[in-house]
């Protein structure tokens, strides 16, 4: 990834982990990149992270001071999202896993986003379809499904909506070539290929907790020597967000079937609360710097 070319305006709705993750990552691309959130404090706190993560590619020497800077000086902050988009060639919507919320910033895109802009949504598991039904033309809309941590993880799941169009599809993976990812192409359902698989995975560690099977520790230690995954399932949902994942389990639940109930455990911890790593506590407790505490 490099910094040396303006490539044209990501706008990124949204600014927890993923959207935080996907504008440094479009801007170390050489996009110039406007982040929208309601909240100016969600704002603040999706900056310092960009900049952590740019400080830690630095110290490992995967970037220069001045391509940090450059990247963090590429990212310009909106609460309003009629401005974020009015210049953007590619949207990118990260907000929270709810139709109705997605629909309705869909339909302010709509107006205040240039024709030709293609119009993308992180969602991990909603229809993409459905989402498109609100704009004017949504062929230009697609999934452009990133993975946590988005600096780290090479793969973009590319989703095509009924209606979506080749072009779009082509749009969405040159643009996945430009971030430095690689790019899968599959169609719109539930789940998509990978949610559907992460979750099932990740509901079953949590189902076995709640049997007593083994602890917490050794269910995940289970995957990462057993199976060689890098993180353990539950170490995982920490990162990912304990509502993040009930909410794909309620959807799949409805849409797919009875495989995908949620556990009561995880219900019960995200009414608590505990969502993981960025609260603090899930089925680990974590410090402030995302490390893990004894
Ligand atoms: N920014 C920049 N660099 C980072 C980083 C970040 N946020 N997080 C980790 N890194 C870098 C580290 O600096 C390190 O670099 P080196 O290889 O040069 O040393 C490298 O990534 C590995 O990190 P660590 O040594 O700290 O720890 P690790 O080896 O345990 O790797 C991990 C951490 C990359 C997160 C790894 O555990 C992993 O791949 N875990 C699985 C993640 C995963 O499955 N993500 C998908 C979640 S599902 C999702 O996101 C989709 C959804 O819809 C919910």
């Amino acid at each position: 990834m490099t910094n040396a070319t303006n490539k044209g305006r990501v706008a990124v709705l949204g600014a927890g982990t993923m959207g935080a993750g996907i504008a440094q990552v479009a801007a170390m691309s050489g996009y110039s990149v406007s982040l929208f959130d309601v909240s100016t404090a969600q704002l603040d706190k999706a900056r310092a992270g960009a900049a952590q993560s740019l400080d830690r590619m630095v110290a490992k020497g995967k970037l220069d001071a001045a391509a940090k800077e450059s990247a963090l000086t590429a990212i310009e902050t909106f609460t309003d999202v009629a401005k974020a988009v009015a210049a953007a060639s590619v949207v990118v919507e990260a907000v929270p896993e709810r139709m109705e919320l997605k629909r309705e910033l869909f339909t302010a895109v709509d107006r205040a986003a240039p024709e030709s802009a293609l119009l993308g949504t992180n969602t991990s598991s909603l229809s993409i379809t459905e989402i498109a039904s609100v704009v004017r033309d949504p062929s230009r809309v697609v999934g452009l499904h990133f993975f946590n941590p988005v600096p780290v993880m090479e793969l973009l799941e590319v989703v095509k909506g009924v209606r979506t169009s080749e072009q779009s599809v082509d749009a969405a993976l040159t643009f996945s070539k430009a971030l430095g990812k690689t790019a899968i192409v599959v169609r719109d359902f539930p789940g998509f290929a990978t949610s559907r698989l992460g979750v099932a995975i990740g509901a079953e560690a949590i189902r076995m907790l709640e049997q007593g099977v083994a602890s917490a520790e050794d269910i995940d230690r289970a995957m990462e020597l057993g199976y060689r995954h890098p993180m353990g399932p539950l170490k995982l949902t920490d990162l990912v967000g304990l509502d993040v994942r009930l909410a794909i389990l309620e959807h799949l639940h409805r849409e797919v079937g009875e495989q995908f109930r949620p556990p009561a455990l995880l219900r019960q911890m995200v009414r608590a609360g505990k969502l993981g790593k960025k609260s603090g506590e899930g089925f680990y407790k974590w410090d402030a710097e995302g490390a893990r505490k004894a």
